[in-house]
């Protein structure tokens, strides 16, 4: 098979097909193909509205784009791999429909600006939709935490038993960090809403053209303000690759406690059979393999980062094919982190809490000694010697195989004679959640202000995506059908 080009003029022979082969974008860009045709939609509108071309090629042309679009949807479309790019695909399938008017739709555009609009829209639907599988993650720890307000656990630093916490506050940083990643998003989706379209192949060109029409027609705010600087630029693909990068980390924290919490060491939560496999050889194995690989695919969306960092370094204006290795690593990394985030929702959904193990570990690790000290600065010691007293007490139950809660009022009153029989309580886990009340803090009331800010923020997200979804559904219907 060798090469057919639409531009073959300038070429006396045809093209090797290892050219053809190494140049073709087709299996990666053929995924864009919907946004293609609607880029084509809009462009022709435009070119019909401005007299660029006669009337009757203008509704020929949207009559055959209508019919691609079909076949398309119906899964009738098939690509032509002697063709290099969706791009070609399309202008030439649209000629074979309706004839040599086909040839007037790329008056006043070029590839370059083509494609930097398809992966526009391409993009800023797999941004949305990643947000959408992350929100449902951020549901999901919200759950967790409504229905573990009082569940207490130890909390961690160090990976050392530091103060008992609650699942609640748990779940909930989680839920915090996950939100800003998902707004992350919504950030650059707003800072790439610029049309690249019409600016041609670096230059801009001598049609007059409406840049803003074909703009609103594609559901972007305005047209991109420089041609040279729009087909020569991928910064927000890097940018979300990036984001993308931030969800994967922080999915990767999150999978990398599940696995340890579903450990016989640990014992906090049991993972549902559903998102659970077994071992071929051991058959009392229950694997965490979903976190586990949930963890592992953040090494190639981090990769994906990398790849637009160093592929965009030192390039020089304008357009450069190098350019078209921008598409695979950043389409496949937001599918990878979407597919994370919206399994993830259903692993942290089903597991059971095991809320007993949880309260048990607090014995361990001296977790409330920060609280003993606490204690003795309400009774007018001085914090620095309260920490003192308690590490020696400290001291003491370690060699002798107890907790703080094991000593007697008696033992307490040899490390201060401050201490009194409310110690105990001052000392439960429970007390010591309550009482850190300070904003932002584990206590339940503390909670119950975050969980009421983080609903907030997840119904604001969710609202400000379903508009952008709608108004990109009406731009279809408008190209489409109007
Ligand atoms: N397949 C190309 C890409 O993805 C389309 C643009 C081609 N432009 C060109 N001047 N060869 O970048």
């Amino acid at each position: 098979m060798s090469g057919k080009a639409l531009w073959s003029g300038r070429f006396e022979g045809g093209m090797d097909e290892g050219t053809l082969r190494f140049t073709s974008s087709l299996d990666v860009d053929g995924r864009m193909a919907f946004y293609d045709i609607m880029g084509s939609l809009a462009h022709v509108r435009m070119l019909k509205a401005r007299k660029i071309i006669p009337e009757e090629d203008a509704d020929a042309i949207t009559g055959g784009l209508r019919k691609l679009a079909a076949s398309l949807k119906g899964g009738t479309f098939e690509m032509d791999y002697s063709l290099e790019d969706i791009h070609t695909n399309i202008e030439v399938k649209l000629t074979e429909l309706i004839g040599p008017a086909g040839g007037k739709l790329h008056t006043g555009r070029s590839r370059n600006d083509q494609v930097a609009t398809d992966f526009k829209m391409y993009l800023r639907d797999a941004a949305l939709n990643t947000v959408d599988a992350v929100d449902r993650l951020i549901a999901s720890l919200q759950d967790v935490a409504k229905d573990h307000r009082e569940t207490v656990l130890p909390g961690f630093t160090h990976m050392q038993h530091a103060q008992p916490i609650t699942l609640a506050q748990h779940m909930l940083a989680h839920a915090f960090r996950l939100g800003r990643d998902a707004d992350r998003f919504m950030d650059a989706v707003e800072r790439m809403n610029k049309c690249p379209l019409g600016s041609a192949a670096l230059a801009g060109t001598t049609y007059p053209i409406d840049r803003k029409m074909t703009a609103d027609l594609l559901g972007f705010k305005d047209p991109t303000e420089n041609s040279m600087d729009t087909v020569g630029s991928r910064d927000y693909v890097t940018e979300l690759a990036f984001d993308a990068s931030m969800v994967a980390i922080s999915l990767s924290s999150l999978c990398e406690e599940l696995v340890l919490w579903n450990s016989q060491e640990f014992g906090f939560v049991t993972m549902d059979d559903r998102y659970s496999t077994g071992s071929s050889i051991m058959p009392q194995k229950k694997n965490p393999d979903i976190c586990e690989l949930t963890r592992g695919k953040t090494g190639s969306v981090i990769g994906a980062l990398m790849t637009m960092l160093v592929t965009t370094k030192s390039l020089p204006l304008a357009y450069n094919r190098d350019l078209q290795e921008d598409k695979k690593p950043v389409m496949d990394s937001l599918e990878t982190v979407r597919d994370c985030a919206n399994i993830m929702a259903k692993v942290v959904a089903t597991m059971k809490i095991n809320d007993s193990n949880m309260l048990e570990a607090t014995r361990k690790g001296f977790i409330n000694a920060t609280d003993l000290a606490d204690y003795l600065v309400t009774k007018g010691v001085p914090f620095r010697e309260a920490h003192g007293i308690v590490g020696e007490a400290v001291r003491y139950c370690e060699a002798n195989h107890l907790v703080l809660d094991d000593l007697t009022l008696e033992q307490f009153k040899g490390y201060s004679p401050l201490i009194e029989e409310d110690v105990f309580n001052a000392m439960s886990v429970k007390t010591c959640v309550e009482r850190r009340d300070s904003y932002g803090g584990t206590s339940p009331a503390s909670t119950d202000v975050q969980l009421a800010l983080s609903l907030q923020d997840l119904f604001d997200r969710e609202t400000a995506v379903r508009q952008k979804d709608m108004l990109f559904q009406n731009c279809w219907d408008v190209l489409l059908n109007q």
